[in-house]
């Protein structure tokens, strides 16, 4: 087992990785000390996997379940609606203040549990079980929780860290091949923004990663954990360093709700995006066709787009705008200075953003 710290003070958590996690009281006795009461959130994909396991879990560490709540799935639930079932819940089972919420599931189910538990009676303590690789690698760690609204993603949250975070690899074998290439977007994310030597890495351990080799897995999410660890613990509200793992976003976002929610996942729409921030980045001189061909091979290995969908121009420009990074009226993107390094430019023009648009779609 791997372990890493989210260091934030008083509210410092752990993130543990690895094989059989959740099968393993020894290993997580020392972490569930101070929690009595649990409440579950999974949805009726997870829930018949790996509830069960969970159930165990809690029962052989003396804890009790007061509440489950089993949510739809999919991109399209993440709303007040589905929100509301979390908290029915809660109330139907009498939860308290000091009962753990405990969100089983990918990053749907992780978004909206966080949020639950940072309203449910002003704040309750929750913990992340995150069981697709985007999840283990990005959405469970870092605080960020979220509904979407009809008008944009994930515009409705909080800033809100869970108290623990368990990766437990096992359960990605039953995760659907598209999941788990839509989930190693992310991981390269990490790679161009900060760690050109993980570029490397990736490039050479592609194949095991596809094959769900464990080993692989587990290193490339504990690499992907301590950037994410890494940049939070820096910069926890994203005023300036953790807006960089916005690379691709920008774009991305404005594919997903374009589409409507759910036509692309999450981590397809950011593959794409990362390509249109990469043609604006050789835009401004920094990138070469040799580094965009780069990342667009490891992009066509995987399986993951490398253009956007056909939306016309000022379609995505529209939906850019309404993004979470504008700022004072003007379009925050991260763009790449070089592989393996990211800044936030706030000077690209009309022109220039629509050419990369264009380029990629
Ligand atoms: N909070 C953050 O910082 C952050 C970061 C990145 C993404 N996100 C959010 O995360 C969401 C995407 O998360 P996701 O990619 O995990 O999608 P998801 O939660 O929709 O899960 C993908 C699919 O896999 C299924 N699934 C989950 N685990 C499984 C398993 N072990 N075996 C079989 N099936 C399994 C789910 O039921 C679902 O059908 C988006 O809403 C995005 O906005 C948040
Ligand atoms: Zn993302």
């Amino acid at each position: 087992m791997e372990s890493l710290n989210v260091a934030l003070g008083a509210r410092t958590y752990s993130i543990l990785i690895g094989a059989g996690l959740l099968g393993s009281k020894r290993l997580l006795s020392g972490y569930f000390q101070s929690v009595h009461r649990v409440a579950i959130v999974s949805n009726v994909t997870v829930a018949p996997l790996y509830l069960p396991t969970l159930r165990t879990l809690m029962e052989r560490l003396g804890i009790t379940v007061s509440a489950e709540t089993i949510l739809p799935d999919g991109e399209i639930y993440k709303n007040w609606e589905t929100l509301n079932m979390i908290f029915d819940a809660l109330l139907v089972g009498r939860c308290e203040r000091s009962t753990t919420l405990i969100a089983l599931g990918g990053g749907v189910v992780g978004d909206m549990t966080g949020f639950a538990a940072a309203c449910y009676q002003r704040g309750i303590p929750f913990i992340q079980i995150p069981t697709t690789l985007l999840a283990q690698v990005d959405s469970s760690v870092g605080g960020k929780t979220a509904i979407n609204h009809p008008l944009g993603k994930n515009m409705i949250g909080a800033f809100y860290q869970p108290h623990l975070v368990l990766a437990d690899t096992d359960v990605l074998k039953t995760l659907p091949d598209r999941e788990l290439r839509a989930g190693l977007a992310e991981v390269i994310k990490y790679a161009l923004i900060r760690d050109m030597a993980f570029l490397d890495w990736l490039e050479t351990h592609l194949d095991a990663l596809l094959n769900k080799d464990s080993a692989a897995l587990e290193y490339a999410i504990y690499r992907s954990c301590q950037h994410k660890a890494e940049i939070v613990a820096n910069d926890e509200q994203e005023h300036g360093e953790r807006a960089l793992l916005n690379l691709g976003h920008t774009f991305g976002h404005a594919i997903e709700t374009g589409l409507g929610y759910g036509a692309w996942l999450h981590g397809e729409a950011v593959a794409a995006g990362i390509l249109m921030a990469a043609e604006l980045s050789a835009d401004q001189g920094w990138l070469s066709r040799g580094d965009i061909a780069r990342i667009e091979q490891l992009f066509v290995r995987i399986g993951l787009p490398v253009r956007g969908p056909a939306m016309p121009v000022d379609r995505y420009l529209e939906l850019m705008w309404r993004d979470k990074k504008v700022q004072g009226g003007k379009m925050r993107l991260v763009l790449l200075k070089r592989l393996g390094e990211a800044l936030i430019v706030d000077t690209a023009t009309p022109t220039a953003i629509s050419n990369a648009i264009c380029a990629r779609s």
